[in-house]
């Protein structure tokens, strides 16, 4: 049984690839600062799988602290990356935040994959790296183009690092996953997006205007190039996305790459409207989202879908959910988090 090292396991899409690969029979250790999630994600892993993952709660921007991980834990064999400050309008604030936390942190790995004979590393990457993209959908040959925020900048800086590294170190391997846009939660509402405060993203914001925590959803923009107006992105289940890991680190072990980097776009391959989620949101819950047309929200790009079939082909894995099934996962655990919540405080 392969150990793997996940590093941000109890953030959003970590917790869920945890569940994946325990489920897979992986044994996983977490690291997590817990920056920007809680420690009893690990309970709902554990009631998911019946298995709770070694956990370590440190930075790994602590170099030091990186390699006492991997003395601890001689047997990791893969890790998968995840841990990243990831909010695009706080890194325009506090760009040093990010270019330390998302650059240090993947340095001391790469560094400890080498110093401990780790066998490689799957990336979160993000499709953020493709800009407003010329042509759609959108393959891994679209051109880079300048990052929007420093947020971006960090994912496009970071393949580089790692692209740099193995050519360096021709024995490592590592893939890059651009991800599109990840929503939902697992089927069992045990786990899923925590959004930290008032939402950012599009599915959070939905899911918590509709059971009453926020008055309104404001739809930026209506005035899009677009059939009904609004932006569209290619939303993809996180369970999916959390599935082409397991598919990417067995790639890994096995030695199955093309070369030793590779990059993959993981999304459904579908473009969809905000009015679309609104409106099959309203379909699969039975409950209305109240919503106002606002002005575009600066930096945001018009439509963005991706191709993925070069993953459909090369790593054997598609994006299986409907629109409708991770909707209504995203309802399901809004409901699960806000019933506990109510408990604890009672
Ligand atoms: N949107 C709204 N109202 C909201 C939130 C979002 O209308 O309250 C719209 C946005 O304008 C956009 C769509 O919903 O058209 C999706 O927005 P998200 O914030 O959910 O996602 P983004 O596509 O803007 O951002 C995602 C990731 C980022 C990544 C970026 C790359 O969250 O990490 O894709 O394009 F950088």
């Amino acid at each position: 049984m392969a150990k793997i090292l996940v590093t941000g396991g109890t953030g959003y899409i970590g917790s869920h690839t945890t569940v994946e690969l325990i489920e897979q029979g992986f044994e996983v250790v977490i690291v997590d600062n817990l920056s920007n999630s809680h420690e009893w994600v690990l309970d709902g892993i554990e009631q998911i799988t019946g298995v709770r993952p070694a956990f370590e709660k440190f930075d790994l921007c602590d170099r030091e602290r990186v390699q006492q991980l991997f003395r601890d834990h001689p047997d990791i064999d893969a890790i998968i990356h995840f841990a990243a400050h990831k909010s695009v309008g706080e890194s325009v604030q506090k760009p040093l935040k990010y270019y330390r936390n998302n650059l240090v942190s993947l340095m001391n790995l790469l560094e400890a994959m080498n110093d401990h004979h780790i066998k490689g590393m799957v990336f979160s990457s993000s499709c953020t790296v493709y800009g407003e993209p010329d042509e759609l959908p959108v393959t891994e040959q679209a051109p880079i183009k300048k990052a929007a925020s420093p947020y971006g900048n960090t994912k496009q800086i970071s393949e580089e690092i790692i692209e740099d590294q193995l050519k360096a170190v021709p024995s490592l391997r590592a893939i890059s996953l651009r991800y599109f846009n990840p929503i939902g939660a697992h089927p069992t509402g045990l786990i899923g997006e925590l959004p930290l405060g008032e939402p950012e993203n599009l599915v959070p914001y939905v899911t918590q205007t509709a059971i009453g925590i926020r008055k309104m959803l404001r739809v930026f923009g209506d005035d899009y190039n677009t059939p009904d107006g609004s932006a569209i992105r290619d939303y993809i289940y996180v369970v999916d996305l959390a599935k082409a890991h397991i598919v990417a680190i067995r790639r890994i072990l096995e030695e199955k790459q093309k070369k030793n980097y590779e990059v993959f776009n993981l999304g459904t391959g579908r473009g969809v409207s905000v009015f679309e989620i609104i409106r099959t949101f309203e379909e699969v819950t039975g409950v209305k989202v109240n919503y106002v047309v606002t002005g575009r929200r600066p930096g945001d790009i018009e439509k963005i879908w991706a191709d993925p079939s070069y993953a459909n082909r090369e790593l054997g894995w598609k994006a299986e959910s409907t629109l409708g099934e991770a909707l209504l996962s995203a309802w399901k655990w809004e409901q699960h988090y806000r019933k506990n919540l109510e408990k604890q405080k009672a």
